[in-house]
């Protein structure tokens, strides 16, 4: 299959996704976090197309994002709540994913046989126009090869998935550079199951916030502890000196080549770019400094962990 990179401002571009999702084949498109490679949610033919390009296990549920919020009634329950309009209207459409119990219509290969649905809305243009004219939800994970670092540059998207999906729509780098957080809202708390663009302490505003670590059971396979991995070994340190003098190639990544200003949405933005860059430089080993464990840094930290997690 040949694949076809079209920019997103291009006159057929738009058009041409809608078609494609509409045959029931998968188009990789950019959103604000990472790009997806989206296909009709409700399809179950076109939703296998994904996990095989990707060569994604079919135990690990796919996120559903909405053309419009009134498609949560139709595919949850229990979005009815207070907390949950209040995160909605505080941060949809954007980088929030929710868990909720699910509805027949979803199927089970999208939520891998689990009662919860993950939606979310993006706040891309063109990714919300292309699912509003599609009028279906569309499942869309991250558009890599299983385990690999997440796509922020159409040519990312090339280089992992050129020949297996017949489009690649290019909107730039995306704006965030970090999957959306996902969240379970249970009990009147909210559980993080993947920290992101949404800080722990945003959410805090709205209910008690209840984190799972590393390693501890796992409720998103993304969750594994090894996920996001370069082909090069990576360790993470707050000593980097001590690892320089060992004697190997190595490749840095640190704050201030992230970000000059140290400015952490800044350097969550560049990390995976950087992060692929430096696995294609040849290095013996990367060595990525400790970022602060606030706000975004957070979440920054979960990726190089688990990056560094083999
Ligand atoms: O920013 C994002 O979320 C990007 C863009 C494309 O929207 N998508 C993304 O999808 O990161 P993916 O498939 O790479 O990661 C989705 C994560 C996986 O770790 C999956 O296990 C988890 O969401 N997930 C999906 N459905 C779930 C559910 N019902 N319960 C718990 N975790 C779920
Ligand atoms: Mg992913």
């Amino acid at each position: 299959m040949k694949t076809q990179v079209l920019d997103a401002a291009a006159a057929n571009a738009i058009a041409r996704a809608v078609e494609i999702l509409r045959g029931g084949d998968p188009v990789a498109l950019p959103t604000e976090t990472v790009y997806g490679l989206a296909a009709d949610a409700l399809n179950v033919d076109a939703v296998l197309k994904i996990f095989e390009a990707k060569e994604r296990p079919r135990f690990d549920p796919l996120i559903v994002h909405l053309p419009e919020r009134d498609w949560l009634e139709r595919l949850t329950t229990g979005s009815e709540t207070q907390l949950v309009r209040q995160l909605l209207d505080r941060f949809w459409p954007g980088p929030l994913t929710l868990v909720l119990p699910r509805r027949s219509i979803v199927p089970d290969v999208v939520t891998a046989g689990l009662e919860t649905v993950a939606v979310r809305m993006s706040a891309h243009p063109v990714f919300a126009q292309i699912a509003r004219e599609l009028g279906s939800p569309l499942a869309a994970p991250s558009a890599n090869r299983f385990g690999c670092i997440s796509p922020t540059e159409a040519k990312h998207v090339v280089s992992e998935l050129t020949g297996r999906i017949p489009l690649v729509i290019d909107g730039g780098a995306t704006t965030h550079g970090l999957e959306s957080t996902i969240v379970a809202p249970r009990n009147g708390a909210l559980y993080v199951l993947r920290h992101g663009p949404i800080t722990a302490e945003e959410l805090a505003e709205f209910a008690e916030v209840k984190t799972t670590r590393l390693g501890e059971r796992i409720e998103a396979p993304g969750q594994l502890p090894s996920h996001y991995a370069p082909r090069t070994p990576l360790t993470v340190t707050n000593d980097i000196c001590n690892v320089l003098q060992q004697g190997k190639r190595v490749g840095v990544l640190n704050f201030v080549s992230l970000s000059p200003r140290r400015d952490l949405r800044e350097a969550a933005a560049n990390l995976f770019r950087r992060l692929r860059e430096l696995d294609q430089e040849g290095y013996d080993l990367i060595v990525a400094e400790e970022f602060p464990e606030e706000g975004l840094g957070v979440a920054i930290m979960d990726r190089l962990r688990r990056a560094a997690a083999r």
